[in-house]
């Protein structure tokens, strides 16, 4: 992704009295039919409310959950539709099944969300006769959901190829975020990336190497590179058959002149559990039935050197089990040193993916980073490299 070449609300016109298809990513977190955490409900706020204040319709298309081409109550958007309205501070109307006559009848500037668009059996096969279908709805349609992005589905990619297309103000910011942090960043760059399983992030790391002058690994995936290089890491979480493929990123490292760091201090324990008992040690010191399971406050200190050094951050993992304390503490402290680094203008911090943003809540510091993504795969693709689907189609 280079530079941004999709059209933006900006472009749009005169939009009154028109009927906007307006993709968003409503796919919250709920339980017992309450959303638990509403960030995507207020990141779709500018676009459906600038739209609306222009006298568009504006029909929501979004999915929910994976209920694969067939109705099932249990997927169903209607929960969503009274946060939602509360969210944005306007009445939201519900359409089962959105009709010509139905969408005729609708005055200006009114919003409407339309059920679960993976009922649909097209939706996932991206099928041209759903999308043409969907598309007669429509004036023109708006992609405000880079969360969803790397789907190309119905109402995230075939649809822009039949309507005028823009992105919505939230995949502009996104973009805009992302195209500074890794498509033109200001040098160095540090890519901070953790997590469990170094088989679930192989690409993300190949692809880090490339373009990042600083690459910091950790979590228990730090393991199975320590392990790679010789090292004894007795009961952790560990990958051993990845070896040679550790080696080979390690490799590539140094061919690109990427530094890669690599915990050399680490909080040990023989159970994983609540506040057991732990040592901290030189990563050659780990005994064999002992796992590691957080970074040790000497590199973190390192690290945290590291950043200071560096103009343009990008996270996505954490680096320790921070769910389970005191295992929280390297990547406490290093979200925190990064968000303060912020705040002085030193640094622009970027970050994404699932457990990334929960482990920036739980430093507390989520609002302090530049920009913190909505999306899991989407942002995890986008740092593989991967063209996404839905942003493609609004390029082309
Ligand atoms: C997400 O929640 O990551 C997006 O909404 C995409 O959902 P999906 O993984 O079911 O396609
Ligand atoms: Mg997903």
């Amino acid at each position: 992704m280079t530079g941004n070449t999709f059209k933006t609300l900006d472009d749009i016109g005169d939009v009154a009295g028109k009927a906007g298809l307006v993709r968003v990513d409503l796919n919250v977190p709920m339980a017992d039919g309450v959303v638990t955490d509403d960030t995507r409900l207020k990141a779709v706020i500018p676009t459906v409310i600038e739209l609306a204040d222009k006298g568009a319709k504006v029909l929501l298309l979004a999915h929910f959950g994976r209920p694969k081409g067939e109705y099932k109550p249990e997927f169903s958007l209607e929960p969503v539709v009274a946060p939602l309205a509360e969210v944005l501070g306007r009445e939201v109307a519900f359409m089962p099944r959105p009709s010509s006559d139905a969408i005729a009848a609708l005055p200006d500037g009114s919003i409407v969300m339309i059920e679960n668009s993976r009922f649909a059996a097209g939706e996932e096969k991206n099928d041209p006769g759903m999308a043409k279908m969907i598309a007669a709805f429509g004036d023109f349609y708006v992609n405000d959901a880079f969360s969803a992005a790397h789907r190309a589905h119905v109402t995230t990619e075939g649809l822009a190829h039949l309507l005028p297309s823009y992105a919505g103000r939230s995949m502009e910011r996104e973009l805009n975020a992302l195209n500074r942090a890794l498509g033109n960043p200001e040098h160095p760059v540090v890519a901070v990336v953790g997590g469990a399983k170094v088989s679930s992030k192989l690409d993300v790391l190949r692809q880090m190497v490339e373009k990042v002058d600083h690459l910091i690994i950790g979590g228990g995936m730090a393991n199975t590179f320590l392990a790679a290089r010789g090292v004894d890491v007795g009961k952790s979480l560990c990958e051993h058959d990845l070896a040679d493929t550790a080696n080979e990123i390690l490799e590539a490292a140094e061919k690109a002149d990427c530094t890669v760091h690599l915990p050399y201090d680490v909080v040990v324990s023989k159970e994983f559990a609540p506040n057991p008992p732990t040592r901290t040690v030189n990563v050659h010191e780990v005994a064999a039935d002992e796992m590691i399971l957080d970074v040790g406050p000497a590199a973190v200190e390192a690290l945290s050197d590291v950043l200071k050094t560096c103009k343009t951050l990008v996270w996505n993992g954490p680096m320790g089990a921070f769910e389970t304390p005191p295992f929280d503490m390297a990547t406490v402290a290093l979200a925190r040193t990064a968000a303060a680094l912020t705040k002085e203008g030193q640094l622009l911090s970027v970050a994404g993916g699932g457990d990334t943003v929960a482990a920036l809540n739980h430093a507390g510091v989520a609002d302090e980073f530049s920009f913190v993504s909505t999306a899991g795969g989407a942002f995890l693709e986008w740092m593989e490299g991967k063209p996404l689907p839905g942003v493609e189609a609004l390029q082309s």
